[in-house]
């Protein structure tokens, strides 16, 4: 199979912005609990936090991770996780019908996200609380001091303000599942209210407002255009979530799931664009993929865990080669919207659907999905450039044509690198002839793949490697061409080096 494609260097997209290789930790199963936080675990700092699973994150250089929810938020009290350890209340969480210890909070969060390497996105409660909560957690982590709430931080050990400088306007309002949710009429009212005190207290920051929990949503669309007609003037992002399952075994479709994505991220962007034309506005609202990633292994398991204990096993999905593939397309869409997708978020991080996983006493390790993520936020930051791709490709249900071949490619000024991204989502092997007019001498630096395994493999604390990359794809360049051979079904990360 053949298919080609022309990577100029004045076809821009956009300058990535780093946030597009976000995360989310939600106090939600084992994510904190075992997770970020074992003060019994051998690898545990003097605070609590697993050392083995920091670096792992830190690999991943991720650049922000949202916190604490998610469903959660929705009924969190957040003074609850501040001050001594030993008073902190132990609550029924209602979200996910556990037990809370709050022996993580903000303050021990903050700390671990800059242990990481990366910046906080935080969440305020619109569910049981409002904006008086929100201005005050606002001031209890940006105002240097001199109040109330400020001075609670810095007898709590934390002279400095926090300084954190996004803040996402509750979670998921639109759901029936939410804490006290919302239509859009009560969610766009609330939270433009509660934008303006929030950026009363601390201009610098940038707000997030909650857009459909999904595209299935019976309010998607109109639930954005209300929203957005409230808080237009005070937030600067719109939100979308969206997760993906392979419940036919169709691997056709399941990698067909990334145009989903696309079209979905479109849809949002117009509705964005119609409400600043209706309000005459010079102002763009840009998007905040903020939970995004495959999301269905663990659903039966789920069903039979036990209430109100703490920290249960919840939301574990061991993911599998044909997961690692629609992520990587997932991320390839991204990159191709960086223009108008500022911030997303790989939902989650450890143990709870997400890249890394523990045992509790045990070790940590990488799943299928942690390798595309760690070269998309690796190789990924610069100039998101578009490929002009010709390929075959397939039907499958609901499309009439999936291309084989999905593409990006980043420009990095910087480093003078250039980096295709691309998955072979056919069954056959493709020979890629990629055009590079206008980038000079160029010669390969390695050709990473995640190929040749069986759709279903995982890795496991017993097989920790048995799906990781390898540098061992082929690609040479001819004068000004660069040709590849892309393996059936394989992600693919080519990297070259200009000359100047
Ligand atoms: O990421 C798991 C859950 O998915 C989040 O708590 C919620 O926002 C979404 O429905």
């Amino acid at each position: 199979m053949k298919a080609t494609q022309t990577v100029s260097r004045s076809s821009t997209i956009g300058e990535v912005d780093k946030r597009l290789f976000g995360s989310f930790i939600e106090h939600l199963g084992r994510a904190v609990y075992g997770g970020i936080y074992e003060p019994d675990h051998p690898t545990a700092d003097e605070l609590g936090f697993r050392q083995d699973v920091l670096e792992l994150v830190r690999q991943l250089q991720v650049p922000i991770v949202r916190y604490p929810g998610g469903n959660f938020v929705s009924g969190y009290n957040w003074e609850d996780g501040t001050g001594p350890r030993e008073s902190r209340p132990r609550r029924p969480e209602l979200a996910w019908r556990t037990i809370e210890t709050n022996q993580v909070g903000i303050d021990e969060f903050q700390e671990w996200a800059r242990r990481a390497g990366s910046e906080v996105l935080m969440a305020v409660n619109l569910g049981t609380r409002g904006p008086d909560e929100a201005r005050n957690l606002v001031e209890y982590c940006n105002f240097p001091g001199g109040t109330y709430y400020s001075d609670k931080r810095r007898q709590n050990g934390f002279e400095q303000p926090f300084g954190i400088k996004t803040w996402c306007l509750g979670n998921e309002m639109d759901g029936p599942w939410q804490i006290c949710a919302k239509t859009a009429e009560e969610y766009g009212r609330i939270a433009a209210e509660t934008a303006k005190v929030m950026k009363w207290v601390d201009p610098t920051i940038e707000l997030v407002a909650c857009g459909s929990s999904g595209l299935g949503m019976p309010t998607f669309g109109s639930w954005e255009t209300t929203v957005l007609e409230h808080t237009y003037d005070y937030v600067d992002y719109i939100s979308l979530h969206s997760y993906y399952d392979n419940r036919k075994d169709d691997i056709g479709l399941f990698l067909s799931r990334s145009l989903d994505f696309g079209d979905f991220i479109e849809s949002v962007v117009s509705i964005c664009d119609a409400v600043k034309a209706r309000k005459h506005s010079k102002k763009t609202i840009n998007l905040s993929f903020d939970e995004w990633n495959v999301w269905y292994h663990s659903n039966e398991k789920d069903a039979a865990i036990e209430p109100w204990t703490v920290a249960p096993p919840q939301l574990e999905d061991v993911y599998n080669f044909e997961d690692a593939l629609l992520v990587g397309c997932l991320l390839i869409t991204l990159l191709r919207h960086a223009d108008r997708v500022k911030i997303a978020c790989l939902a989650q991080l450890v143990n709870v659907i997400a890249p890394i996983m523990t045992e509790n006493g045990g070790p940590a390790w990488a799943q299928t999905i942690y390798y595309p993520f760690l070269h998309a936020s690796l190789y990924g930051r610069g100039i998101s450039l578009r490929p002009e791709i010709s390929c075959g490709g397939y039907s499958t249900q609901g499309r009439d044509f999936v291309p084989y071949l999905e593409s990006a490619a980043v420009w990095n000024e910087e480093k003078k690198e250039l980096t295709v991204f691309a998955v072979n989502r056919g069954q056959e092997e493709m020979e890629l002839e990629t055009a590079l007019p206008d980038f000079g001498r160029l010669s390969v630096l390695e050709h990473l793949t995640l190929q040749g395994h069986g759709l279903k493999e995982e890795n496991t604390a017993d097989h920790p490697d048995a799906v990781t990359p390898k540098a061992d794809g082929e690609s040479k360049l001819e004068g000004e061409t660069l040709r590849s051979t892309l393996a059936p079904l394989s992600w693919n990360v080519i990297r070259l080096k200009a000359e100047k």
